[in-house]
């Protein structure tokens, strides 16, 4: 088959600076402006900065697949070996069933009480200070007392959870100055798992636990745990605390959309999508091409990689009237933000649960959200999410 990759246009620059990855919506702009495949060199890696191509490769597995990794390079990748996320076809769904079904909205119903609580008495301290942080005060809380317990990480192992989990995201991009930084903190969660499946320290109930008595009934091997814990918990905390805090400032930059969630509290699922939608938090993951294959004209080499970036695809305006408008009255579901097809997100469940539990304690308490300072962003080639966010909420 004769491959027409000399005809897809390369960008030279890196969407993985640190300019890039503060602000990195001019760049999403221009490769989606420079066609549907973009070369970049500097990765030797094919973009999919558009929605249509994002989506269709996400719904093919078998010619895109994520068994040798979805991170941009090879010690990531192999860091990844066991995981869900890593994994494809038989082997994947049978991973996935291990512990999916326990962050379905059915499943979680027993804790939704629970979480609703902890949401209201966050906020109520939130009010009670006036001025806080929207990272730390607000959308780190809610995630770091239900997750872990959830997923039956030991409580002498939390304080470093957040960094650890920030740090399996940034390893996911290239291999720059970021992620040669962050290695050290992904080994050490990974040893951390080892350690907690080896002690059988996991918490009585937990999905590990759950995984514990499926490896004791001889239905998986004690060494498949570790690479499965760290599945669902190296996600489960900086992508709600993205979601959360990207609520906060959106919908404290946008006072009128503050004030029609007030007024009709049934547009908070959609919001919800149109947060993610606008502000992805994840940026994009890669896979591996396993046979030619054509994409939008162009065919793309077995062998090579594609980076499906979701959070351009959220904005391309060939998909959405207006993308850059947040609008929380727009038909947002269709977003990629948790993904598509058979990766598609397992925890969007606990996910949409904390981030509601989060806006309806917010809208019973507060009238105006103000963003008071600059907020900062923090630095992570894969997570976009605040690290600082100075707020006033202005009671009701
Ligand atoms: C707003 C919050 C979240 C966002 C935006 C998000 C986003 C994503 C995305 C884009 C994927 C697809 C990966 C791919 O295409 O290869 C994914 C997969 C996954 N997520 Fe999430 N996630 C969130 C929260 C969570 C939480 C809270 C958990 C668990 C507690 C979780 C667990 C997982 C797992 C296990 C997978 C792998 C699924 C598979 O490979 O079959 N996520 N997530």
């Amino acid at each position: 088959m004769k491959l027409s990759s000399s005809v897809i246009p390369a960008d030279p620059t890196d969407v993985y600076a640190p300019d890039a990855i503060l602000d990195p919506y001019p760049h999403y702009a221009r490769l989606r402006g420079m066609g549907p495949v973009v070369w970049l060199p500097r990765h030797r890696v094919y973009a999919l900065p558009r929605y249509a191509e994002c989506k269709a490769t996400l719904r093919d597995d078998e010619s895109f697949t994520s068994t040798g990794g979805v991170a941009l390079n090879p010690i990531s990748n192999r860091l990844s070996r066991g995981t869900t996320l890593a994994s494809d076809g038989a082997e994947h769904s049978a991973r996935r069933k291990l512990l999916a079904h326990r962050l379905l909205p059915r499943a979680l119903r027993s804790i939704s009480e629970t979480v609703d609580e902890q949401a209201a008495a966050i906020v109520d301290a939130a009010v009670r200070r006036g001025v806080v942080d929207g990272v730390a005060d607000l959308a780190t809380a809610l995630p770091s007392a239900i997750v872990p317990d959830l997923v039956g990480w030991p409580r002498d192992g939390r304080e470093h959870l957040i960094d650890w989990g920030g740090a399996t995201f940034d390893v996911l991009g290239p291999l720059n100055g970021q992620a040669v930084k962050a290695m050290p903190g992904t080994v050490r969660m990974l040893r951390f798992a080892r350690r907690v499946i080896r002690d059988r320290t996991v918490l009585d109930g937990s999905m590990a636990h759950e995984l514990l008595c499926a490896a004791d009934a001889g239905t998986l091997s004690h060494g498949e745990l570790p690479a499965l814990m760290v599945d669902y918990i190296a996600p489960s905390l900086d992508t709600t605390i993205s979601a959360i805090s990207n609520a906060l400032y959106l919908f404290g930059t946008h006072p009128d959309q503050w004030q029609m969630l007030r007024d009709d509290d049934t547009l908070i699922p959609n919001a919800i999508n149109e947060v993610i939608r606008y502000e992805s938090p994840l940026r994009g993951f890669g896979r591996k091409v396993a046979r030619d294959v054509e994409i939008a004209g162009t065919t793309l080499p077995a062998g090579s990689r594609v980076l499906v970036l979701y959070a351009s695809a959220n904005r391309d305006e060939l998909e959405w009237d207006d993308p850059d408008t947040f609008d929380i009255r727009r038909d947002a579901g269709r977003h990629l933000g948790f993904g598509n097809g058979a990766h598609a997100c397992a925890g969007q469940g606990l996910a949409r649960l904390e981030t509601t539990a989060m806006l309806r304690a917010l809208l019973h308490r507060v009238d105006r959200i103000e963003v008071t300072g600059r907020p900062t962003w923090a630095m992570n080639n894969v997570i976009r999410r605040h690290e600082r966010l100075p707020l006033r909420l202005v009671a009701g």
